[in-house]
């Protein structure tokens, strides 16, 4: 009989690497295997990967090669930032978004330990940020504002120009935008976006795991406090830059800049509308999570009502889906982003992420769909039988 195939629905917690992110990671894993800063032969050659994949990355989001400093992963970036921002015996604060990457969250818990005044802005129940009340957050003592382009959990995103438009006459704030969820989703222009800082994950877009970038303008890097030290082979960090890695994360932002926007954006769409119809012949009762309008498509977080999103995951089978963010998977409290949002324990105990690339097979989608509704029936009999034997 034939296997039935792994159905994956949840790209926004990781992607597979392409053919050509592979062969350009074995070229330089095993045939240009050198030290990059090593200066004979095969150093010199693994040089020109980190070259060629910064200058592809400076490209994409038209800002200077020596801007972008490559880390191990988002998660690094956003602590770079948050902890780097603040200088050892200065009055300061932070202001940061409550349902963001709990790299940014937990990075920021760390500076309170330490003594440091965070703020949190207001967030309404689409997850979009109150800019009256960020506004009214910020003083003479603030050093940073972060805040993630794209919720990872349900999709929505941020209003950047108006965060920019209340910074203009406090030019002593840095702007740091996490946008890992937003690489290959939404045009990322560092000039139109206006940022100081801009973390970014390879293997959200078909790139390796294990390799990042943050970007950090010129006039901010003086601004922030290297956490690691040793060789320097880079600004704010150092370590062996990991040569393979970087090639791969080249290759998949290459093929990010081939992509065309508009089309990728339609058929996100057309996969997220063909979800929400299978739902809905199946006749299955749920609530989004996911804002409809000012949300990036290729995400989709619902709330089943009395179903938990952990039973059904481990009843599912070969689909993949995640329940919050995979990164929080051991920790079983409700979602924090549905929570931020304004919704009970109930509803983030419920609540499920589907999320897919924009050329994902539609046939694939709708047969993971399907199985998802068809299992949420057979649990609802159970807890229906179970209830009524009580
Ligand atoms: C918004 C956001 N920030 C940061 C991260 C962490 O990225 P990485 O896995 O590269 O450390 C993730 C990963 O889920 C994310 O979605």
């Amino acid at each position: 009989m034939p296997q039935a195939p792994i159905i994956y629905l949840d790209a926004a917690s990781t992607t597979p690497c392409s053919d050509e992110v592979l062969t350009d990671m074995h070229e330089f894993g095993q045939i240009a295997f050198g030290n990059p800063s090593s200066s004979h032969l095969l150093g010199r050659l693994a040089k020109s990967a980190i070259i060629e994949s910064t200058s592809t990355l400076a490209a994409l989001l038209g800002c200077r090669p020596n801007e972008i400093i490559f880390t191990s992963g988002a998660t690094e970036s956003n602590n770079i930032v948050v902890l780097g921002s603040v200088k050892s015996g200065q009055a300061s604060n932070i202001v940061i978004c409550p349902i963001d990457h709990k790299s940014t969250l937990a990075a920021a818990e760390e500076l309170e330990r330490r003594n440091i005044e965070v703020r949190r802005m207001r967030v309404n129940t689409c997850g979009r940020v109150d800019i009256d009340h960020l506004a009214s957050l910020l003083d003479e003592h603030t050093a940073l504002i972060s805040i993630s382009y794209v919720n990872s959990e349900i999709g929505t995103f941020q209003n950047l120009k108006d965060i920019k438009k209340i910074l203009k006459q406090r030019t002593h704030i840095l702007f740091h935008v996490d946008a890992a969820q937003a690489l290959g989703k939404i045009p990322l222009n560092i000039k139109s976006l206006g940022v100081d800082c801009l973390s970014l994950s390879a293997h959200k877009i078909g790139g390796p795991k294990g390799i990042g970038a943050l970007y950090v303008s010129q006039h901010a890097i003086s601004r922030l406090n290297a956490l690691t030290f040793g060789g320097g082979q880079s600004p704010l960090r150092s370590g062996t830059l990991p040569t393979q890695l970087i090639a791969g994360f080249g290759a998949a932002a290459r093929l990010i800049q081939r992509q065309n926007h508009r089309e990728s954006w339609n058929a996100a769409c057309q996969r997220r509308s063909t979800i929400l119809e299978i739902f809905n012949a199946h006749k299955i009762s749920y609530l989004i999570n996911t804002p409809k309008y000012k949300s990036v498509p290729h995400i989709l977080n619902i709330s089943i009502p009395g179903i938990r999103a952990e039973t059904l995951i481990s009843h599912l089978g070969k689909v993949c889906i995640s329940s919050g963010s995979a990164c929080n998977a051991h920790d079983l409290r409700p979602s924090h982003v549905i929570m931020g949002i304004g919704h009970d324990s109930d509803r983030a105990a419920s609540s499920i992420r589907l999320s897919f690339t924009s050329d994902m097979d539609i046939d694939q989608i709708r047969n993971g769909v399907e199985i998802i509704c068809r299992t949420v029936s057979t649990l609802r009999q159970l807890i229906h039988r179970g209830n009524n034997h009580d």
